[in-house]
Parts: structure tokens; C-alpha cells; sequence
């Protein structure tokens, strides 16, 4: 039984909820949730995208009668906003990413589960039974990582496989002020699924390298290549998404190897700046793979309904929070994450509304412009 602290009921909006967590998490924690690339510019452009395109509402349309159920890969979700995977889930709640896999599943929607999580595989699916969950991935160069992940998430109900590709060498950390490499990884964040059954990993631990920081730099050393999504699909049927796409040219790519899902996505900005808002390229990786078998969802600075809605105008099957949700999680567990979905819930209903339409799934390119229009 996962307990709520109750710290996160008054808030009302996400902007209540950042700085509330603000001041909950450890400094620590609050540099690594907030941490972004160089002078931050892709983490700030990412928020800030959504202002340089408005709603063009339509009138006089009987809108008493509003849906926001869709699906992703033919599962059904209560709506169209996701959770994103994000790491070291601690740093935010004892319960770490099972308390944010039951704060989604109540609200009845996705939960991507990092696969640099606190939480095991199987405590997140035990807490959360009924919940739609997808197992992301990096891969390294000693496949029984992939191999153990992939097959833990099979067994314990996971829908798909989120393969990460816009990491393909481990960064520099050092010349970034607010960089992960200020924070000291404490042992209880070091990511349980990634140690199953190998050997090499106890042995990287007793000496000394408890958060296996080092061991995973090194194993980061090895090139991926599409020749890996093949092999991702030799070892797994689940689907496959990739995460991270911000061109055209690369979203044809992944039409082409098979993938049945692309999230365009900028990493929060985390981990190289000067690459788009992922906003910005959306329409672009829509239209590239129009026609294909392949749904489109995007991430990166979603804070409002309306920016929700502006992300479906533009094409997105669906959006993915990942800071709100851990600003939730550090308000109030489980509690703290379906609060802010269900603020960012209420905040799509409205918009969908007043613009003059009734269901996501049908929401007209038309609707949105970007602001040059005027
Ligand atoms: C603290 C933190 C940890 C993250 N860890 C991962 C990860 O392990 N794997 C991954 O694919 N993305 C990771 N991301 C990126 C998110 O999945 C997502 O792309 C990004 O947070 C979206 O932007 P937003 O925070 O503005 O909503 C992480 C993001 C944050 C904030």
C-alpha cells in the first residue's frame, strides 16, 4: 500500500506544483529533475514553442458532448496525455516509480517506465495491475541488459518496448552548471532493472562503483545502429517506438526498419542544446510518415491543456509529461500524479470546447497556426 504525504492536495495548477516541489525535493534531487544541456536554450524553447502558435476556435458548434478516450497501439487510454519515463524516481518518493505507475494507472492512462528506474519491473506491475504500461531501453554494449529488460517487461504485462535514440554517446556532464554531475547518485536510486542476473554488475558494485555510473559509461561505448532495431525485433513481438526522433528524414527511417510508434522528442533538453522544440518539428515528422503504420507522439514542455492541444492540431496521437509528473510524485506520491494529470485532463477538456470541437481524435489541422499567421 503506497501512501500519499497529502502535501500536494491544495495545488490546482502545474505552476503551483513546480514550485511546491521546489521546495519538498533535496537539492540533489531538484538539480537532477531540472537539469537541462549547455545555456538550457533547447529546455526553455521546448516551453516556450507552444507560445508561438495559437488556437483558431470554431463557432457555434454543439460541443455538450466531449470524448477524450483514444488509443495507443490499439490500447485504450482515458486520454490523450501520457507519462513519459523518467529515471531515478527516488529522489521523489520512497516508492519511487511504482507510486507513479499507480498515480497513472488511476488516472487511467499510459506509464512509460524508465529503464534507469528505483523500482523494479515487477513491483510496478504489481501495484498497478490493471495499468497500460511501456518498458523504455537503452542499449549497451552487453545485450543481457536488453535482453533481461525486454524480458522481465513481456512477463510482467508491459505492451511495448521504448527504445531511446537520441543518446548514442554517454555526454559530457562536466561544463554543465546544473548537470547531473553535481548530484551524488545514492545507492538506493541505482537502477535495479539493469543488474539482473549479471555478474560483471555485482562485481562493478563491491568495487566501489555503487551507482554503477562508471560501468554503464563504458558500457555506453558501443555503436547502435539500425541494424540494432532488427535485432530488437529478432528477440521481442512486442512493439516497437522510438524515442528521441527530431527530423523528417529520421522518422522515414523508422517507418522503414518496421517501428510501429515515434515520440518526438528533445530528451527534456537534458542532454545536447541547440536541437529543436520538439513542437517546432512535429508537423514535420507527421508528414513524413503519413500514410505509414506509424503512430506519432511528441514530448517536451507540455504545462497547459492548451498545449496539449495545440501538440494534437499538429498531429500527435498523444503527448508525454515528464517533469510535471515528477513534480507530482514529489507533492503527493500517487496522489501528487493524478492530480496534475487530471488538472491537464480538465485544462484539454475545456480547450477542446471552447475551440469548438468534441473529440480528440478528430481535431482538424486547421485549428492551430503559428502566430505569423496574424
Ligand atoms: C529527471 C528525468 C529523467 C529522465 N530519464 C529518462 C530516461 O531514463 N529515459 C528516457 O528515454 N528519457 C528520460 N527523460 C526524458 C523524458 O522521458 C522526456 O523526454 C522529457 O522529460 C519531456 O520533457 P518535459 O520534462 O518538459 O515534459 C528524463 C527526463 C527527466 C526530467
Amino acid at each position: 500500500m503506497i501512501t500519499s504525504s497529502g502535501k500536494g492536495t491544495s495545488l490546482t495548477t502545474i505552476e503551483e506544483f513546480r514550485r511546491r516541489a521546489k521546495e519538498l525535493l533535496t537539492e540533489e534531487g531538484w538539480l537532477f529533475y531540472n537539469a537541462a544541456a549547455g545555456q538550457r536554450s533547447t529546455f526553455q524553447e521546448s516551453v516556450a514553442a507552444f507560445d508561438r502558435y495559437v488556437i483558431r476556435p470554431r463557432i457555434l458548434r454543439d460541443v455538450t458532448h466531449r470524448s477524450l478516450s483514444t488509443t495507443v497501439l490499439g490500447q485504450p487510454i482515458s486520454m490523450p496525455i501520457c507519462v513519459a519515463p523518467s529515471a531515478a524516481q527516488r529522489f521523489a518518493h520512497p516508492d519511487a516509480e511504482a507510486a507513479s505507475a499507480k498515480g497513472t494507472a488511476d488516472a487511467d492512462t499510459l506509464y512509460i517506465m524508465s529503464s534507469f528506474a528505483s523500482s523494479s519491473i515487477a513491483e510496478v506491475s504489481q501495484i498497478a495491475p490493471g495499468g497500460l504500461r511501456w518498458m523504455q531501453l537503452y542499449l549497451f554494449r552487453d545485450r543481457r541488459f536488453a535482453e533481461n529488460v525486454v524480458r522481465e517487461a513481456e512477463k510482467e504485462g508491459f505492451k511495448a518496448i521504448v527504445l531511446t535514440v537520441d543518446l548514442p554517446l554517454w555526454p559530457d556532464f562536466s561544463s554543465n552548471e546544473s548537470s547531473t554531475s553535481r548530484y551524488h547518485y545514492d545507492p538506493n536510486l541505482r537502477p535495479t532493472n539493469l543488474a539482473l542476473d549479471i555478474p560483471e554488475v555485482n562485481e562493478a558494485i563491491r568495487s566501489g562503483d555503487v551507482n554503477l555510473r562508471h560501468y554503464f559509461a563504458e558500457q555506453y561505448k558501443s555503436p547502435k545502429t539500425w541494424d540494432d532495431i532488427t535485432w530488437l525485433k529478432s528477440i521481442t513481438s512486442l512493439p516497437i517506438v522510438l524515442k528521441g526522433i527530431l527530423t523528417g528524414e529520421a522518422a522515414q527511417e523508422a517507418a522503414d526498419a518496421g517501428v510501429s510508434g515515434i515520440i518526438v522528442s528533445a530528451h527534456g533538453g537534458r542532454y545536447m542544446d541547440g536541437i529543436p522544440a520538439p513542437l517546432d518539428v512535429l508537423s514535420e515528422v507527421v508528414s513524413a510518415v503519413k500514410g505509414r503504420d506509424v503512430e506519432v507522439y511528441m514530448d517536451g514542455g507540455i504545462r497547459s491543456g492548451t498545449d496539449v492541444l495545440k501538440a494534437l492540431g499538429l498531429g500527435a496521437r498523444a503527448v508525454l509529461i515528464g517533469r510535471p509528473a515528477l513534480w507530482g510524485l514529489a507533492c503527493d506520491g500517487p496522489a501528487g500524479v493524478n492530480k496534475v494529470l487530471s488538472i491537464l485532463r480538465n485544462e484539454l477538456d475545456l480547450a477542446l470546447g471552447i475551440s469548438g470541437c468534441t473529440n480528440v481524435q478528430d481535431i482538424p489541422s486547421s485549428l492551430i497556426a503559428r502566430k505569423s499567421y496574424l
